[in-house]
């Protein structure tokens, strides 16, 4: 077995369904999971649920039941949701398990017994936030709200404290030491200047709730949230129980993965009740963006939930892993939406992925009888192309740049398209029939295919397996080993059948579905009035506009721009120069060979020196340009109307 590797999710709360924020944290958790298990780590994946407290008390309490049996239903929802999104965690805890209860009460012990007097009675006021479960620093409260916008009182209370003041040192000291401590960096210095404002001791017990721990030697007390709950990713593997093998297998955890609105949590309570405890600090906080809504974080708090289920239903699991991690950029937040989604599986997967494949296979099929072509071949365009990816493909999955990984593995797929544009295996196949010629070039886009999917793998796992067999490949060839190039059987049955990403009609799909996918308000669109007739134009107006397919020939960035790119586009007679605000969103390399929508016909105009004539079709959305694409066969030069 390879080495430990031991990534943990925060524990979820159990007083409602997991919602998009929760989903993309488990989702990205198994891709990480995934990716070292394919590179031979020996991986334990733990996820669960925070089920003591105020917030779940309540609920249960107005739902007339008692806090467990709220949680008990609740939970198996979450059981649930992770399988079908194929979430592949090795365990799963909840706080309100024996095993964790052990866990937190040998944490204390061991604080009392290394640092006697750092756990202490004491009393406290100061804001406090019924919805967070935590006292709110005064500069972050303004007109009685914290900085999310929750209400706050002034509390106070006697209770235990933890001596979180005497650590201020030790932990600056720790991520002095340790700048990946916390991940991205920009986490880090906001975790450094909260901390060098000096931290407070905290209060670690509450009397006014029942639903929790005992606190040992005083049960009028119970043990008050984080002590609790971040517990949980060492006692899941056996702390103060009679079995640690675990623990000393699998700890100090590699990856607490974790929402940036708990990274303080997770990088300075949890590390510093550590040290107290004498046991090793995990390796890395890693804190992801938030899932807004309307530029609004997600959440139940505040009543704008989105919870993708009839998406999930319509179109499994894959589009939905695929969309988070390629939309989002790590550690930064992105506005949700089911047509960003749809766009993103008919323009990458349904199109780009999905044709790439099934073209290769259809070919394949026809011309070498259901096989894999009879012949490999281990000098050519493609196995150069993917000996470069490959690697830098590997550098952003340890980076965690998911999102810069996908758009490196997507060069393999535009590789492989130009590559079967410019062979015309068809052409081939009619002129000299199934020739060794053409079976070095076939089992070359399925080997490329192939690598492609091995590189999908963490992320679309289900449609991985499928591709795989479809290609001939065998579907658990899952490993460092299969993405080098060579891997492909010859002679080894293919499938050419249905598609495994059918194009949706979007329109049609959003129409029918927004409502009941997302509980918030409809899209802004269908709520303006139409356009008075005067604000019309004419059929003929439109037709003045020349709207052609183009063809991304070359593409480079024109200097000193970070937007501007200058594409060389062939729009089927001629080639031109057009200049477009896409590079925020566009590397040059992937653009090239790809076919878009161009205004033809526009007067020609200078942009930072570089004249352009015409104009790229993008849509934008939050700033950020979205390319329109077609259909890969459609020819440069094609009438849009
Ligand atoms: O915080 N976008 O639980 P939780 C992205 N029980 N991530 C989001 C999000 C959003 N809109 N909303 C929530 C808790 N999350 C505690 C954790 S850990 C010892 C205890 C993330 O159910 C959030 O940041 O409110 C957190 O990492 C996770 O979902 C669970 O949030
Ligand atoms: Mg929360």
């Amino acid at each position: 077995m390879g080495k430990p590797f031991y990534v943990t999710t925060a524990i979820h709360y159990v007083n409602d369904l997991p919602h998009i924020g929760h989903m993309y944290e488990n989702i990205v958790a198994d891709v990480i999971a995934r990716h070292r298990r394919r590179m031979g780590d020996d991986v334990w994946f733990l996820t669960g649920t925070d089920e003591h407290g105020q917030k779940i008390e309540r609920s249960a309490a107005k739902e007339g039941i008692l806090p467990i049996e709220l949680a008990d239903r609740v939970v198996e929802h979450h059981h649930e949701l992770w399988k079908r999104l194929d979430i592949s965690h090795d365990d799963f805890i909840r706080t309100t398990e024996s095993r964790h209860r052990l866990g937190v009460l040998e944490l204390i012990r061991r604080i009392e017994e290394k640092n006697p007097g750092d756990i202490y009675l004491g009393e406290h006021s100061g804001w406090y936030c019924q919805s967070e479960e935590t006292f709110i620093p005064e500069n972050q409260v303004r007109d009685g709200k914290d900085e999310s916008g929750h209400p706050v009182e002034m509390t106070t209370e006697r209770n235990y404290f933890f001596k979180l003041s005497a650590y201020t040192d030790r932990l600056l000291a720790h991520y002095r030491e340790n700048p990946g401590f916390v991940k991205p960096a920009s986490r880090l210095n906001e975790v450094v200047s909260f901390v060098k404002e000096g931290l407070k001791d905290l209060s670690i017990s509450r009397t006014a709730i029942k639903w929790g721990i005992p606190f040992p030697g005083n049960p009028d007390h119970v043990i008050y949230v984080w002590m609790d709950a971040l517990t949980n990713y060492i006692a899941a593997l056996g702390f103060g129980s009679n079995d640690d093998a675990k623990v000393g297998k699998f700890w100090p955890a590699d990856i607490h993965l974790v929402g940036k609105d708990i990274v303080r949590f997770h990088a300075v309570y949890w590390p510093a009740f550590l040290m107290a405890a004498g046991i090793e600090l995990p390796k890395s906080v890693v804190g992801h963006g938030w899932w807004l809504r309307d530029n609004e974080k997600i959440s139940k708090s505040l009543g704008n939930v989105v919870r993708p289920y009839n998406i999930l239903d319509d179109f499994g699991p894959d589009a939905l892993r695929y969309y988070v991690l390629r939309e989002m950029v790590f550690g930064q937040d992105q506005n949700y939406s089911d047509e960003a989604l749809l766009n993103r599986y008919n323009a990458d997967l349904a199109n780009d992925l999905g044709n790439t494949l099934s073209r290769a296979v259809k070919m394949s099929d026809t011309y070498f009888g259901g096989k894999t072509p009879p012949i490999p071949c281990n000098d050519n365009d493609l196995e150069k192309a993917a000996k470069q990816i490959v690697p830098e493909y590997l550098r952003a999955m340890d980076d965690l740049a998911f999102q810069r990984a996908l758009e490196i593995a997507w060069k393999l797929v535009t590789a492989t398209n130009g590559y079967i544009v410019a062979k015309e295996p068809w052409k081939m196949f009619k002129e000299n029939g199934a020739d060794d010629a053409l079976s070095r070039v076939l089992w070359n886009c399925l080997e490329a295919a192939r690598i492609v999917w091995v590189m999908m793998a963490p992320f679309l796992p289900r449609s991985t397996k499928l591709a795989l067999e479809r290609i001939g490949a065998d579907p658990s060839f899952i490993s460092h080993e299969a993405l080098q190039w060579g891997g492909l059987p010859n002679g080894a049955p293919i499938q050419a059948t249905d598609p495994i990403f059918p194009r949706v009609d979007i329109s049609q799909y959003i129409g029918k579905k927004m409502d009941e996918t997302t509980n918030a308000a409809p899209p802004a669109e269908a709520t303006q009035a139409a356009a008075p007739d005067a604000a019309r134009i004419s059929i003929d107006q439109f037709k003045e506009v020349d709207l052609r397919v183009a063809e991304v020939r070359a593409a480079e960035r024109v200097p000193k721009s970070k937007k501007l790119l200058k594409l060389t586009v062939s729009t089927g007679e001629e080639e031109r120069t057009i200049v477009a605000g896409i590079g925020t969103k566009y590397q040059p390399e992937e653009l090239v060979g790809r076919k878009i929508v161009i205004v033809a016909n526009l007067q020609p105009a200078k942009l930072m020196g570089v004249e352009s004539n015409g104009m790229v079709l993008a849509a934008e959305l939050n700033g950020e340009p979205s390319l329109l694409s077609v259909d890969a066969g459609t020819p440069a030069g094609t009438k849009v109307r």
